[in-house]
């Protein structure tokens, strides 16, 4: 395989995975049926997969760091997991009621338990549908318009979610003027929407103080991009800020619910937000997310009450809420989670030792099961020292991984479950030098 320093990454041998793509472009724009999933000069289309490992069109194996985006902490087909999927369905005789059923209360007095006991819940079918609501019931509290979220923040595909969600170099010189992250997005969503420099708290505090009158809410993710950890007093300081207004906070722990440790970002940080939002691990590899919080803005929603309106058809879907329940019971047995946290900073270390041995300048920013890799020589503290990363070099190495039989999305963050084995590991970090060593 050649070096690849263009935008595309060189694959290897996928035949099969081409021709699936130049079929599907024709009905899927992109072959694909989300823009994450594709890059150049196709994706890599899968067939089969068990614990850590997936395997192509082709047949070729790989050790999976991309886990569906993050989900699969498991890893696939968990024995538990697919149980439970068949036991709800063959006990339910449905797929879905479509009314209330015990499940559903079941997982929210759980999940309320570990993030907010004298809170309330709704589940939703992805994060982006928690974010999404979170923000719509922010809104209906303080009746007002505006919302404030940090440059280099995902909250799903959404509009107001992309604003400045990944602006270039460029952009980023005009300071945090809001930036477009989608053709389409109207002029009113770019007027409503503050952007704010994570890790910064003074001008976080200061572009708060200018808005206070129009905010809804704060929006954030409480580990950038789920891999750059905030600063020990910057959610304090953000909680405080935000508290002194009555402007409500939310963590969208969609991706680091679970991810960091049992619990998400507000256990290992000490600060609790007014609502938060799920996703992802909560889910055990089916669609589910949830957005919780305070009861005086949860109970907004209550239908007797006339004041928000939510409603989703297949939320609180049965087999994820079975799915989702085992998962957390196999994350509570003894040793599980720190055994993980164990395999993932082994794996994240090893790739540290060989960068250094090859004496390559690079960041492995990592925050529990999530690390990256960053092509530069500078502390990774928020999204604009991300673009100071060589990208190409980046692609290459996640091109010469692909070759060698390790999934990564490429330039994407890797992901670890606890089907990652000492096999897996070992396997990883020498294949990890191979590539090294290609790219130079
Ligand atoms: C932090 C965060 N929020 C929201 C979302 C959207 O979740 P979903 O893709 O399930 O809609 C994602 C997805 O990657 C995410 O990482």
């Amino acid at each position: 395989m050649g070096k690849a320093t263009s935008k595309s990454v060189a694959l290897p041998p996928t035949k099969a995975s081409r021709a699936y793509s130049d079929r599907a472009r024709r009905s899927l724009p992109g072959g694909v049926t989300a823009n994450v999933k594709y890059f150049d000069p196709y994706p890599i289309a899968m067939k089969r997969a068990k614990g850590c490992r997936l395997w192509d069109l082709d047949g070729n194996e790989y050790i999976d760091y991309c886990l569906a985006f993050g989900p699969l902490i498991l890893g696939h087909g968990h024995p538990q997991v697919m149980k439970a999927v068949h036991d709800t369905l063959t006990s339910a005789g449905t797929t879905i009621f479509g009314t209330p059923h015990e499940l559903e209360a079941t997982y929210a007095e759980r999940l309320l338990r570990i993030f907010r006991p004298d809170g309330r819940l709704r589940f939703t079918v992805s994060g982006t549908e928690a974010t999404i609501h979170a923000v719509r019931i922010a809104r209906a509290y303080r009746r007002r318009p505006m919302i404030a979220k940090f440059e280099g923040h995902y909250h799903g595909g959404v509009d107001e979610f992309l604003v400045s969600h990944s602006p270039s170099r460029d952009q980023t010189k005009k300071g945090f003027a809001p930036v477009s992250g989608s053709r389409g997005t109207p002029d009113h969503v770019l007027e409503n929407t503050l952007v704010l420099p994570f890790n910064d708290l003074p001008e976080t505090e200061a572009r708060i103080r200018a808005h206070a009158d129009r905010l809804a809410c704060v929006i954030l993710e409480p580990i950038e991009r789920s891999y750059i950890a905030p600063d020990p007093d910057f959610l304090r300081g953000l909680r405080e800020i935000t508290a002194a207004r009555d402007i409500p906070l939310i963590f969208d722990e969609v991706m680091s619910g679970f991810r960091l440790g049992f619990g998400g970002a507000q256990h290992a940080f000490g600060v609790v937000p007014d609502l938060m939002c799920l996703g992802k691990v909560i889910g055990g590899g089916l669609p589910c997310g949830a957005f919780l919080g305070r009861s005086d803005i949860l109970d907004l929603a209550d239908p007797t009450s006339e004041g928000f309106f939510h409603s989703s058809t297949f939320a609180g879907y049965p087999p994820a809420m079975a799915a989702g329940m085992v998962t957390l019971d196999e994350l509570e047995r003894p040793g599980v989670v720190d055994g993980l946290l164990h395999t993932s900073q082994e794996v994240a270390v090893g790739f540290e030792r060989r960068l250094a041995e090859a004496r390559v300048a690079a960041q492995v920013p990592r925050v529990g099961t999530v690390f990256s890799i960053l092509f530069t020589d500078r502390t990774v503290r928020d999204y604009r020292d991300t673009l100071s990363a060589d990208r190409p070099k980046r692609r290459a190495l996640d091109a010469a991984l692909l070759g060698r039989g390790v999934y990564v999305k490429p330039e994407k963050p890797f992901y670890l479950s606890t089907a990652h084995d000492r096999r897996a590991v070992q396997e990883t970090v020498e294949t990890f030098a191979e590539a090294l060593g290609e790219i130079g």
